[in-house]
């Protein structure tokens, strides 16, 4: 199958059966280039450059973040909506919430105003990328029931609390920081608290797990990356993304403290938990 092929069935070159093509690739013929990196330094989509072939949320990502994973991350808008919903049946008048790993504030923001309950409360947004905090200051100004504070969510202390969500954040946590970061969380939930998660999840064969990539890619392509942005994506992300199965997950909010798991949002390897405290 050549790379055209590829990109029109949305398949990022390589992902699925460990071929790689151009853009970093196999030349018509197909032999392999033995030039092209194995962790290609390029575009992502968005005027996102990687550096060093490796993923991060600084240097310039923030301008276009939302667009950017909008395009990348199904459900991104409904799941935040649902966020909103949830969290109002946990936030007490007056009480304090989390989002964790805030980005620029789109979350955020619509959360802390999404009812009267919500609006009562304090919503703390924490974000270890300075960028990221500056961007979310200018999203999210005039909202006064909102705190921006630039950590890092496995070493702060947090305030009690009703609510917590992180959206697409623990899965770039190293299993250590993000063991402690949940067990921290689950001490500061009150009881009758609790917190969302919207995780990429693996699946739990690898039959599977090719199509969900392969499904995972088309929506990508549908929604305006090139074969070569997703491949370059997917490269730079290794090893910094690391996600688990919804099992998993489970197990480990349950592990970390946490009275009960029920999946509530689903779209191909994207998953969100509530946990109950
Ligand atoms: C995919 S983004 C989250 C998107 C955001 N929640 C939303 O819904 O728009 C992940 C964010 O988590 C932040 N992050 C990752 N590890 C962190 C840590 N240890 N402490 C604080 N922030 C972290 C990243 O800098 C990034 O901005």
């Amino acid at each position: 199958m050549n790379p055209t092929t590829l990109a029109e069935n949305g398949i990022a070159a390589g992902t699925a059966d460990g071929d790689r093509a151009t853009a970093s690739g196999v030349p018509a013929g197909g032999a392999v280039d033995a030039t092209a990196d194995t962790a290609a330094d390029g575009t992502v989509g968005n005027d996102i450059v990687t550096e060093d072939g490796t993923w991060s949320f600084h240097r310039g990502v923030a301008p276009t973040f939302v667009d950017h994973v909008r395009r990348s991350v199904p459900l991104y808008d409904a799941g935040h909506e649902l966020v909103a919903e949830i969290s109002s049946c946990f936030v007490r008048p007056g009480g304090v919430a989390y989002e964790l790993g805030s980005s620029t504030g789109q979350l955020l923001r619509q959360v802390a105003t999404a009812s009267p309950r919500n609006r009562s409360a304090t919503w703390i947004g924490v974000e270890h990328v300075s960028e990221m905090v500056d961007q979310a200051r200018a999203h999210c100004a005039g909202v006064e029931n909102i705190v921006l504070v630039q950590s890092d969510i496995s070493a702060m202390d947090y305030r009690s609390c009703d609510f917590v969500t992180a959206y697409l954040t623990l899965d770039f946590l190293d299993p250590e920081p993000r063991i402690r970061t949940l067990r921290r969380v689950a001490q500061a939930l009150r009881p009758g608290g609790a917190m969302f998660v919207y995780e990429k999840v693996l699946a739990p064969d690898s039959r599977t797990q090719n199509l969900i990539s392969m499904l995972h890619h088309r929506f990508k392509r549908q929604h305006g990356l090139t074969a070569e942005e997703i491949l370059n994506k997917a490269d730079s992300l290794a090893g910094v993304m690391q996600p688990l199965t919804a099992g998993e997950y489970r197990d480990l909010l349950l592990e970390c403290g946490f009275s009960s798991v029920v999946p509530v949002l689903r779209y191909l390897c994207f998953e969100g938990f509530l946990a109950l405290r």
